[in-house]
């Protein structure tokens, strides 16, 4: 466990990512052999790590992930006043967070604007105080991603919420439950109203929810914590609120990064060789699972395994990106780079996020052959690719490109790979550790 920094509210940023100015270097082609193992989802425990603010206490968060977006919400949480503790690389500790009887009410620009997560601090704070002011979310480069769903779903339980200075003010005398029919199923707004619901007076349905492990998680940990939830895994949940809070803290152990655990597959895939990935549950890249199979890859798995074995070159397939139990979005880049060295012609829809392709470029200039039609993306497979220079803009982009060099001639740069620390815990040593010649320089920026 990492010391505690001398004012006992920040958290240690030394053992920690950090925010410098990355190169990964990868020299290909090469096949990946043996055994990684996956840590917590970060779309889960963010969530996770904001739910805390519902109950006064200290919990302990195990299977946490060393990345950087861990980092930017402990920082948002001691300046809420909690304690964070981070466990220091690999010790295997828990995430420990103390949380003050009474909890700052703003979340300031300078941290929320820099991460997508941010905004879920809003359903915790709104349902423990009645009030809370956050600097609207940051967060990836793929386009406009509005928060209405989630601003919409907070004034059904009768919170006033304005944007005023580039951050959310939402302040509610006493929330109402009452039932929210989501337009589609996202995932930020399912999270962001269940764990305002918890604080509303009366039964919360929301309708049309999304059903990720990761939500289903967050479900898990509330129900530990005393809530009452119905319907979790289900596109329907109920929620029976309670004003004041009747919660107490919990601990948790996060559900396996079902995205990270993609990434090495279709390494694998692009590389050649055998790979299992520990830590993930197959249930949750089903759909995954079977398209790659099709593809022609081997796969063995156990409850939380998946052995992936490519011994040819692997064929072309349509993807198609969906809410869960679909393949996720956050897959496609991968699939993209994938596709960009399997046999024939392949192609990936993307229902979403409307410009998630600018790591389309990148991968041309490897000599990927890619045509975009709208939200379609067409792929002719090369036999291979070619280094280059490429620049990550954004996380699933920078491991797209990492991935992609496994199987190109030659050493290429990615630049920018710091996006890449924000989900993915020491990417370049767990690919050096399956055989990969990779390294990793960094440009310090403060
Ligand atoms: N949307 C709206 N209005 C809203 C909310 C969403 O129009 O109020 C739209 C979005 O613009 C998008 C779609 O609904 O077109 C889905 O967005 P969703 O709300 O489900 O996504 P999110 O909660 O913002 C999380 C993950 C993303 C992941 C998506 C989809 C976090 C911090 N982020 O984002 O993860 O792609 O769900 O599964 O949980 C990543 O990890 O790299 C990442 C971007």
């Amino acid at each position: 466990m990492s010391a505690l920094a001398k004012d006992k509210r920040q958290p240690d940023r030394s053992r920690q990512p950090d925010c410098s100015g990355r190169t990964i270097l990868v020299r290909g082609p090469a096949a990946l052999r043996g055994t990684v193992q996956v840590g917590g989802a970060k779309n889960s425990v963010l969530k996770l790590m904001a739910a805390t603010l519902l109950a006064e206490g200290t919990y302990q968060i195990a299977n946490v992930p060393q990345i950087s977006d861990v980092l930017l919400m402990a920082e948002l949480l001691a300046a809420l006043g909690c304690e964070v503790t981070l466990p220091s690389h690999h010790d295997q500790e828990p995430l420990m967070i103390t949380v003050p009887e009474r909890i700052a009410s703003f979340a300031s620009h300078g941290i929320a604007d820099r991460f997508r997560a941010s905004v879920a601090l809003l359903g915790p704070m709104l349902a423990r105080h009645g009030e809370a002011v956050v600097a609207l979310p940051g967060g990836d480069d793929f386009g406009a991603r509005p928060i209405d769903m989630h601003l919409g779903g907070l004034a059904n339980l009768g919170v006033e919420v304005e944007i005023i200075d580039g951050c959310v003010q939402a302040r509610a005398k006493k929330m109402r439950g009452a039932t929210i029919r989501l337009d589609f199923p996202s995932v930020g707004a399912t999270e962001n109203l269940l764990m305002a619901a918890v604080g509303a007076t009366g039964t919360t349905v929301i309708d049309n929810a999304a059903r990720e492990p990761e939500v289903v998680d967050l479900c898990d940990f509330l129900t530990k914590m005393g809530a009452r939830i119905a319907g979790s895994g289900t596109n329907t949940l109920r929620i029976e609120g309670g004003n004041p809070l009747s919660l107490a803290p919990a601990d948790h152990s996060v559900v396996g990064d079902r995205i990270v655990a993609a990434t090495f597959l279709a390494a694998v895939g692009i590389a050649g060789g055998e790979v299992t990935v520990k830590g993930v549950n197959p249930a949750h890249l089903g759909v995954l699972c079977g398209k790659l199979r099709d593809m022609g890859m081997a796969m063995q798995t156990t409850d939380a395994s998946i052995t992936a074995i490519v011994s040819a070159r692997l064929r072309a397939a349509k993807f198609s990106t969906l809410p869960y139990p679909g393949v996720a979005t956050d897959l496609k880049p991968f699939l993209v780079a994938l596709l960009a060295t399997a046999e024939g012609v392949g192609s990936v829809t993307e229902n979403l996020f409307a410009q998630r392709f600018r790591y389309v470029n990148e991968l041309r200039l490897m000599g990927a052959d890619i045509r975009i039609d709208t939200n379609h993306v067409v792929v002719e497979g090369q036999d291979r690719l070619q280094a280059a220079r490429v620049t990550a803009h954004d996380i699933r982009a920078g491991a797209a490109l990492v991935i992609a060099a496994l199987g190109a001639h030659g050493e290429t740069s990615v630049l920018e790979a710091q996006h890449i620390a924000r989900g993915y815990d020491d990417f370049a040593g767990q690919l050096r550790s399956l055989g990969a010649e990779v390294r990793e320089t960094v440009v310090n920026r403060r």
